[in-house]
């Protein structure tokens, strides 16, 4: 099946067809070319990484520089999906001129074609700034875990009246400050429906049920490789971290015993003139033959 360029308008589009969208993050050349091979809508280069790639407790750690450095291995192996670059921590709310210079570092070094950030009505001047720069936005609302310690940890959010209320009036100002999407993160699934039928562009949920317009999932998460918590809204689409400690349980036991590399696995001189190395190999003089290489 070819597979089109999917562009902010065409995920707007799927909203209004009532198609659902299907995102997901990656982090790497490998990952992010299964991905687009399987027809995934919207790639994110989430600030996730900062856990699940790179090993810190929380998405605060990661940099401007790590995330390039990751959105360009994407990029370079996405023919197909759209690409969002997720804005870390800080580089996004120190002042709007800092927050448009590294959003447009994310379009022009790192091949993304959006970015992300967090927050509500905010930031939406800082998106405003940056649609004027022509880089294309989604917002992200609910559980935002660039704020966790304003929270005290990673927390469902949206459950009393005012917090709820809170969230329809965040995700309806984003979409008037121009953010093509809005990700909403850990709220209840009734409060996600109702913000998804008060705007016109597309929500996309984890963990906020299922009347979103799409659903993203952190893809280590998603493949069972990421395992240190899970939370409620999860789902093992596979175990990916058991087929690779199968792998690895076997190599081991097959280099310890010899059987790998078989003939198979191994280059061959050619028959001809085996026979003759050989011989030389025999009769060679080794200091002789490097005294001779030196000359
Ligand atoms: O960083 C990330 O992976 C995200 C998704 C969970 C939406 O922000």
């Amino acid at each position: 099946m070819a597979l089109q360029k999917m562009t902010a308008q065409k995920i707007i589009e799927k909203k209004k067809k009532g198609e659902k969208i299907v995102t997901i993050t990656s982090y790497d050349y490998s990952f992010a070319k299964i991905v687009d091979e399987c027809g995934i809508d919207l790639i994110l280069v989430g600030d996730s990484l900062s856990m699940v790639i790179l090993g810190y407790k929380n998405t605060l750690a990661v940099t401007m520089e790590e995330m390039i450095h990751h959105t360009k291995a994407v990029s370079r192996g996405v023919s197909n999906a759209m690409i969002v670059a997720d804005m870390p921590f800080l580089s996004y709310k120190i002042n709007i001129h800092e927050a448009v210079r590294n959003a447009g570092r994310f379009i022009q070094e790192g091949g993304a074609e959006a970015v992300k950030v967090e927050g509500g009505t905010k930031i939406c001047p800082t998106i405003e700034a940056m649609i004027d720069a022509d880089i294309q936005v989604m917002g992200h609302i609910g559980l935002t875990p660039q704020a966790i310690y304003e929270f005290g940890g990673f927390l469902v959010q949206g459950k009393t009246i005012e917090a709820a209320k809170k969230l329809i009036l965040d995700a309806k100002s984003l979409e008037e400050s121009g953010a093509f999407s809005i990700v909403l993160e850990s709220i209840p699934w009734q409060i996600a429906k109702l913000i998804t039928k008060s705007i016109d562009i597309p929500t996309i949920g984890i963990g906020a049920g299922s009347y979103c317009d799409g659903q993203i999932l952190v893809i280590n998460d998603m493949l069972g490789l990421f395992t240190d918590f899970k939370p409620k809204f999860l789902k093992y689409f596979g175990d990916v971290g058991k087929s690779v400690r199968d792998a690895l349980f076997n190599y081991k036991i097959e280099v310890e015993k010899g059987l790998y590399p078989d003939r198979e696995h191994s280059y061959e001189f050619p028959q001809e003139t085996l026979e003759q190395i050989n011989d030389w190999f025999e009769n060679m003089d080794i200091e002789e033959e490097s005294n001779k290489r030196k000359v």
